[in-house]
């Protein structure tokens, strides 16, 4: 050791290339699927809140419609009360300014995890993201309401992106996809839990009806933020800031084993390496440079930077056009339209319920039989779901017939719907956002991916908006039963109604083809060897692809041996190699 540098090498054993891992690193693998907390919590109260006969007196200026008529029964009562909401435009705003904040968080998030390293950019997103809570519990209005959610927005797009980030850089490689299907596990609870503070808080007359389901979203953001000041940083981020006696530290700490051990040497060897060949063809330029190398490569080569980025985002827009939210969203006013069910939070609850429940067996499959195929299940099951669904509402099931039997089935192949998403494509397109792209690009390419996720969102969200103002007007219009002209507008909502889910089907069959062309299958391999299989396989060929060699021993570190101390390949440094050390070669 020259110097009293610490210097290790690499392995060409395929099967070496990750070290046993301990209860302990399952545990803080676990621990940061939390994050999923903010994401459903912060995207399922809003709604809700936005109902709210308090909030909307409160934010509108409006008398409650029982106030200003007393006779419920009344014509007058129930014009009224129709227009007892915030104004579309209110409700837009609100309701998608988070959105907006997520998708720059994520953005930025991305430059931030390579810049103060993944830890602490979640540490900071908690930081923002209360910031944001205190504006909003402190609003009674809607301008700071409006920048509370903005700057929420901005905390949860840090978390959400860099979650994922970190998980997929810590976990290993067998469980990887279990313990990220965990995070979309914890979105599903956090749209559970909001959901039932709202219920329990929705009929107060004072401004804990929406101050309580806003503020109890600081327990996540502490529980979170001190959380991770015990994890430590992802390995990956110190080999990619040249940083090697840390990223063994680190990496010794993630796996629970001592630093010297073979076994951490052998992986760190492997990181370090294919960091190494991943530089020589990517090299690092200056910020502007360092975006662009997302868009590198040929459209027709599955390895190269562009067709990764277009994965990631394109996995998540698809993701967002299953038409789940939908569901989740507006659910509740479609279930309303079928004229069958009168207590909605009922309904929320069913399908939110089927959502956590289901979720769990994603952790079995994803591993078992990996993302690609369940990608590819998971959009056949729900395109034949949204398909029943939309034809039993056109035909037996069309409200003025009011078959409840009809209503049941839809309702039931709505639950299927989500059971199918709940185990396939919720946690797949996180999990795979978070194994393809290489390190120089990774968290980059993830923030971008996030941010396409909640763009999509966004966009469907207008349009579930559009579309709840016009069933909720309908819905008024049933229960009024007047004119035979509101007969036939009836007939052409109750039409649209259902026919929405032969689109969200349609959308169906784009993602099953996205899955069948374009998704890998990533299941069972590490970080390194998901770079190699993509670029000696093709998505259809990858499930039969087997790691053959290792990166350590392609680069030859085998036998020259990696100086952690200096940050440089070979236990001697000669002089042109010291000037090409990873320590410079990795600055960002
Ligand atoms: C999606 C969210 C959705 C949630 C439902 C997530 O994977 O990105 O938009 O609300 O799953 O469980």
């Amino acid at each position: 050791m020259p110097g009293g540098a610490v210097v290790i090498t690499g392995t060409a054993d395929t099967s070496r290339i990750e070290a046993p891992v301990t209860v302990k690193a399952y545990l803080m693998c676990a621990f940061a699927a939390f994050g999923g907390i903010f994401f459903g919590y912060d995207t399922g109260w809003m709604g809700g809140v936005l109902g709210m006969p308090y909030f909307i007196r409160q934010y509108t200026g409006m008398a409650y419609p029982n106030v200003v008529y007393p006779d419920t029964g009344s014509d007058a009562y129930k014009a009224y009360k129709k227009t007892f909401h915030l104004t579309a435009r209110d409700q837009s705003l609100t309701t998608s300014i988070l959105s907006a904040g997520t998708f720059f968080g994520a953005i930025i998030a991305g430059d931030v995890a390579d810049f103060i390293g993944r830890r602490l950019t979640i540490i900071m997103g908690c930081f923002i993201f209360s910031i944001g809570c205190i504006l909003e519990t402190a609003s009674t209005g809607l301008a700071l309401m409006t920048v509370g959610r903005l700057i929420a927005g901005g905390g949860v797009g840090f978390i959400s992106a860099i979650i994922i980030l970190y998980m997929s850089e810590i976990a290993p490689k067998k469980v990887r996809g279990a313990l990220v299907a965990g995070y979309q596990f914890c979105i599903t609870i956090g749209i559970l839990l909001a959901n039932c503070v709202v219920y329990a808080t929705q009929n107060r007359d004072d401004t804990g009806s929406y101050r309580i389901p806003v503020a109890i979203q600081f327990l996540w953001a502490i529980i979170l933020g001190t959380g991770l000041f015990i994890l430590p940083e992802s390995p990956r981020y110190f080999v990619k800031k040249g940083k090697l006696e840390k990223a063994a530290k680190a990496l010794a700490n993630v796996r629970g084993q001592p630093i010297d051990s073979e076994y951490i040497q052998d992986e760190l060897a492997e990181i370090i390496a294919n960091h190494e060949y991943e530089m020589s063809v990517i090299p690092q330029t200056n910020y502007i440079g360092g975006w662009t190398n997302c868009f590198k490569g040929s459209l027709t080569n599955g390895s190269s930077n562009v067709r990764r980025s277009i994965l990631g985002i394109l996995m998540q827009m698809m993701q967002q056009l299953t038409g789940i939210n939908f569901i989740f969203y507006f659910g509740t006013v479609f279930f309303q339209s079928l004229g069958t069910i009168s207590n909605p939070f009922l309904i929320s609850l069913v399908t939110t319920l089927v959502n956590v429940c289901s979720t769990p067996i994603s952790f079995y499959i994803i591993e078992r039989l990996g993302r690609r195929t369940i990608l590819i299940f998971g959009a056949m099951g729900m395109i034949v779901s949204q398909f029943i669904v939309g034809i039993i509402g056109v035909t037996a099931g069309k409200p003025e017939k009011n078959n409840h039997p009809a209503v049941s089935a839809m309702i039931a192949f709505i639950c299927i719907n989500i059971f199918f998403f709940a185990t396939t494509w919720g946690p797949a397109a996180w999990v795979i956002v978070g194994e393809v792209f290489p390190l120089p690009i990774r968290s980059r390419g993830v923030g971008l991916s996030t941010a396409s996720n909640w763009f999509w969102n966004c966009v469907s969200s207008f349009f579930r908006l559009n579309f709840t103002l016009y069933c909720i007007n309908w819905f008024y219009q049933i229960i009024a039963v007047i004119t035979p002209y509101l007969v036939g507008v009836e007939k052409h909502d109750a039409n649209l109604g259902a026919k929405v889910f032969f689109m969200w089907g349609a959308l169906c069959c784009i993602s099953l083809t996205f899955a069948y062309f374009l998704v890998p299958e990533t299941k069972g391999l590490s970080l390194e060897q998901i770079d190699k299989m993509l670029e000696e396989s093709t998505p259809r060929t990858s499930a039969r692809w087997v790691p053959h060699s290792t990166f350590a021993e392609d680069m030859g570190l085998t036998h020259k041996g990696v100086d952690l101390t200096h940050g440089h390949i070979g236990s001697t440094p000669p002089a042109e190699e010291v000037s090409h050390s990873i320590n410079e070669k990795s600055a960002v």
